[in-house]
């Protein structure tokens, strides 16, 4: 099976590349330089030269509040990008994985979101992800969305990196804690993601690692995973104005890839430890 992936060079794509040449599929990783999402031609010839089975789309702008300013390069990547790709696979019959956000849904509810609920983006990124929704349903290929949150691991600008890079430089961190949701490991979901496209079961998708939590609480776990004595205060969203608003609740429901895997994901707990044992505390004993 021949597998592109785009974005290649972002959190995701680096797990999703490694995932796919694990499994043994002839992967093309295609960085931004390689192939650039919002170019109409060379999506036609990326797809003329690989003849691709299945396209993993992991390119996105993901600057949360920058997007707040730079709406046309967001939605260009996000909202206008995941249509091309699509429109392509139709043509060239391969099926698609775009990845997108917990960011589409407002926040307002009480319980995690399911895939029937509404999306109400409450920011130009989470509007930029759902036009990409939107293009990839409308184009008429075989496509998995997959929405996910809070991801963190190797290889990327992350909150878990954030919190380990603070804590070398001060006693006591603020953190918020008035926004839920679900940290996801990168090698985690690009495992789901792999098995997802395996079974020919279209449509979209929520993969989170199991379990829920706030920033502040998901802070904690990262540094008494790291052996830190840091300590967390927690404060309100109110107290950390941020050019972009967040949703204050975006756990997703893992209905229903739960039983189309056959099994839940590893918690966000364990998934934590993980990434501390083998990427931040193998660095630091370097
Ligand atoms: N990070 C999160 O917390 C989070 C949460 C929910 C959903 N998601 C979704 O998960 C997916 C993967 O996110 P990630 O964290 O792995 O993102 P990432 O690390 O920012 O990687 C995105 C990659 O896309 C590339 N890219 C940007 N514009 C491009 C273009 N025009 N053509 C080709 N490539 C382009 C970027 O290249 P440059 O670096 O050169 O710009 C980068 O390598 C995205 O769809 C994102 O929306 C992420």
């Amino acid at each position: 099976m021949r597998v592109l992936i785009t974005g290649a060079a972002g959190m995701l794509g680096r797990r999703a590349a490694e995932e796919y040449a694990s499994r043994g599929a002839e992967t093309y990783p295609l960085t931004r330089k390689e192939l650039d999402v919002t170019d109409h031609s060379a999506i036609e010839k990326a797809f003329a030269d690989i003849r691709p089975h299945l396209v993993v789309n992991c390119a996105a702008y993901t600057n949360v509040d920058g997007a707040e300013t730079e709406k046309e390069a967001a939605l260009a990547v996000n909202g206008l990008a995941p249509r091309l790709l699509a429109l392509a696979c139709r043509r060239h019959d391969a099926a698609l994985v775009h990845v997108s956000t917990d960011y589409v849904f407002n926040g307002r509810s009480p319980r995690p979101y399911l895939i029937s609920d509404p999306p109400d983006p409450v920011n130009v990124y989470g509007a930029s992800k759902l036009m990409g929704e939107q293009g990839v349903r409308e184009a008429g290929c075989r496509y998995y969305i997959v929405r996910t949150s809070w991801l963190f691991g190797p290889d990327g600008k992350n909150f878990a990196d954030t919190i380990l890079k603070l804590a070398g430089e001060r006693d006591t961190l603020k953190v918020v804690d008035d926004q839920r949701g679900s940290p996801t490991y990168t090698p985690d979901l690009a495992r789901g993601i792999a098995g997802l496209a395996g079974t020919g079961i279209y449509g979209t998708y929520h993969f989170t690692n199991s379990g829920v939590t706030t920033w502040c609480g998901f802070a904690k776990k990262i540094l008494r995973a790291a052996g830190l004595k840091t300590k967390v205060e927690p404060c309100t969203t109110a107290e950390f104005p941020r050019p972009a608003r967040r949703p204050a609740n975006s756990a997703l429901d893992p209905f229903p890839i739960n039983r189309v895997l056959g099994c839940a994901p590893p918690s966000w707990e364990a998934a934590v430890e993980h990434y501390i044992k083998n990427h931040y505390q193998a660095q630091t004993e370097d």
